[in-house]
């Protein structure tokens, strides 16, 4: 059986003072032991919240990193290999946020996913479709051409490595979910794209659901086959919220 996990995207939010609140609510939520539970702090507080975590079961990961893996000369960016040494073991790539608004394509994506990988980081590959395209009725074509870019350019294999997140650009930060059905229906369709190239692998990738996750919302999109967990925002800067919503993946 997949490892369910649930993970907590806090995007540009935080100041020292914040994060110090955020670290000691979530050291108080009790977790369950069958799930992995990580978090995705800016780049500027991820030094603090590792500290912060030591002995608690919570994965640390970075929102982003360089297409180029190892340090140099390249302002303003973090190489994945600067983040394994600070023990971060996860790292977001090819949120919707930096594809549509920093411009990310799946090339850039594709090398951010390798950097990752080349530094012992598990990426987590975010997908999905804005509303228009759902509108249009190309869902699974615009998340099966994302998902495609990285098996084109690195192979299937390197999702033993890997986490992905469907994440509907119309459900993002919006509150509107996608429902369980319509969630599971383009689950099913990446793991299917997999399982065309490997079907053990497929039966093992995580792919979580993200895109306004409550804790009312989470037990039964965790409950649909192909969902693994979740990918959180909003609600993952409260620390009972965010507890609840990864008890909700326990059994
Ligand atoms: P919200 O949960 O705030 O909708 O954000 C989802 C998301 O983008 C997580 O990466």
């Amino acid at each position: 059986m997949r490892r369910p996990m649930v993970a907590g995207n806090w995007k540009m939010h935080g100041t020292r003072a914040s994060v110090v609140t955020l670290i000691e609510g979530l050291t108080q939520q009790v977790l369950p032991a069958d799930v992995d539970v990580a978090v995705f702090p800016s780049a500027l507080h991820l030094a603090q919240v590792v500290d912060g975590l030591v002995g608690k079961a919570v994965a640390v990961g970075a929102q982003d990193c360089a297409t180029q893996a190892e340090q140099g000369a390249l302002t303003g960016e973090v190489a994945a290999s600067q983040l394994q040494d600070l023990q971060c073991s996860l790292v977001l790539v090819g949120h919707s946020e930096r594809r549509s608004l920093l411009g990310e394509g799946d090339e850039v994506v594709v090398r951010k996913f390798a950097a990752a990988q080349s530094s012992g980081l598990q990426p987590v590959l975010c997908v999905g479709e804005t509303l228009g395209q759902r509108q249009a009725g190309q869902t699974l074509s615009v998340v099966a051409g994302q998902v495609a870019a990285v098996i084109d350019a690195l192979g299937v294999a390197v999702f033993a490595r890997a986490v992905i997140a469907y994440e509907p650009v119309w459900a993002i930060g919006t509150g509107l979910t996608a429902t369980p059905e319509q969630a599971q229906e383009v689950h099913a369709a990446i793991r299917a794209q997999l399982a065309a190239k490997d079907a053990q692998l497929a039966n093992e990738v995580r792919i979580l659901y993200g895109g306004s996750v409550k804790a009312v919302s989470a037990a039964e999109l965790f409950g649909m086959p192909d969902i693994d967990g979740g990918l959180v925002g909003g609600a993952s800067l409260n620390a009972d919220e965010f507890g609840a919503i990864c008890r909700a993946a326990g059994n």
